[in-house]
């Protein structure tokens, strides 16, 4: 197969995990007997410099064309002092999601056996811990007007009934190939949007009488996420608290870099990126650990292309890699970003084709 996908590094460590997790697409295509059709293109703050807009026209074309984008992460310091939509993420990263529909968020929290010792919270919080956040990412404050008047500053969160429903629905659906639950999290003892989000997932509901549904307020949920995490299947949650939870999960799987995301449509257009952002505290030292961004690839291939022999190959040697402390110093290792994803690569090459 060609595999035609946008690759879109970014800012910061992206360019850095992104080529360590080229390798390793490249070592699946030879395996496997592909080729590797990538069109490469400037997004961010890496777009901005080369004089261009945060998301230039033919990033955005490509992003469109293949239908198919593996994203780095964009911002940082550098371009802090820009305002709006200058801003590598107000004027690339969010209009690429909502230009693109991406509405559905998925970032998984499964903590990886290897790595429980490495997390700050006690073994028995940890196993059996295997939970999805439904991140719902083209609505709510993210996009609501934002601005300044003479008193001060507004960003207004606004949510639709159809936008909480088609999220809601998503929940619903993969929590039915899961553990048929599915914890909604939103604050409806303040918000009129979580009021409006609470009774559109209870609607939802009644067409899902196998799943049970849960509410809890997002301020307890950060508690219970700590305490009994376990409990938890499919977590379904706005924009910005999905945003929130999801690096608080983070913690439990031991580190930023290892949880990637799929932002998906209701058509074939996938955008596939790691959770975390461009680590400016470490970018340009080789520290990054690749596992998110190889993960996301992993991702990519399988719901993207339905290559999931291949994904699957990714997935094994990235355990391999973890239950063999092959790792970068988040993770206790002492391996550099280059050198993960060269051992993850060897793994591919040595166990297939
Ligand atoms: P961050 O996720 O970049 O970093 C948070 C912490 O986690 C840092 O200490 C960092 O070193 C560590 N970390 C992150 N990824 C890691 C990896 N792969 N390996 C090892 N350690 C890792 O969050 P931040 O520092 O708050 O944000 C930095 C910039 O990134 C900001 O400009 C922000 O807007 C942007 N950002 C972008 C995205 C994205 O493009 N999707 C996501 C989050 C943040
Ligand atoms: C993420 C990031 C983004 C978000 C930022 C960079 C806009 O934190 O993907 O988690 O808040 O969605
Ligand atoms: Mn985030």
């Amino acid at each position: 197969m060609n595999i035609n996908f946008t690759y879109v590094p970014g800012d910061g460590i992206g360019p850095e995990v992104g080529a360590a997790t080229l390798v390793v697409m490249d070592a699946i295509a030879k395996a496997f007997g592909h080729t590797l059709d990538i069109e490469e293109h400037l997004i961010g703050g890496a777009a901005i410099d080369a004089g261009l807009k945060p998301l230039p026209d033919d990033t955005f074309a490509s992003c469109e064309k293949t239908g198919a984008i593996l994203l780095g992460a964009v911002g940082g310091p550098k371009w802090d002092h820009l305002k709006g939509e200058d801003r590598p993420e107000l004027g690339s990263l969010l209009p690429l999601r909502k230009n693109l529909n991406l509405y559905a968020n998925i970032r998984p929290c499964k903590p990886y056996p290897a790595l429980i010792d490495q997390a700050p919270l006690k073994r028995d919080r940890l196993e059996g811990v295997d939970f999805v956040v439904m991140r719902e990412l083209t609505g709510g404050i993210y996009f609501g007007d934002k601005g300044r008047d003479e008193q001060g500053a507004f960003d207004v969160c606004r949510y639709s009934e159809a936008e909480v429903e088609r999220i809601a629905i998503k929940a619903f659906d993969l929590a039915m190939t899961r553990r048929k639950k599915v914890t909604s999290v939103d604050k409806s003892n303040v918000l009129e949007t979580s009021r409006l989000w609470r009774e559109t997932v209870e609607k939802v509901a009644t067409r899902y009488p196998e799943v049970e549904l849960q509410h809890l307020l997002v301020d307890a949920m950060t508690m219970h996420m700590l305490t009994h995490a376990q409990s938890f299947d499919v977590i379904l949650t706005e924009n910005m608290f999905g945003d929130i939870l999801t690096d608080e999960a983070s913690v439990l799987c031991g580190s930023m870099g290892v949880i990637p995301s799929a932002s998906l449509s209701d058509g074939r257009t996938g955008m596939f990126e790691p959770i975390h952002g461009s680590a400016p505290d470490i970018a340009g030292q080789g520290k990054a650990n690749p596992l998110a961004m190889i993960l996301s690839a992993s991702w990519m291939l399988n719901l993207s292309f339905g290559l999931t022999q291949e994904a699957t190959a990714i997935e094994v040697a990235v355990n391999a890699a973890l239950s063999d402390h092959q790792t970068t110093g988040d993770l206790g290792g002492t391996l550099s970003t280059a050198q993960v994803g060269e051992w993850i690569a060897n793994h591919v090459a040595q166990h297939h084709g």
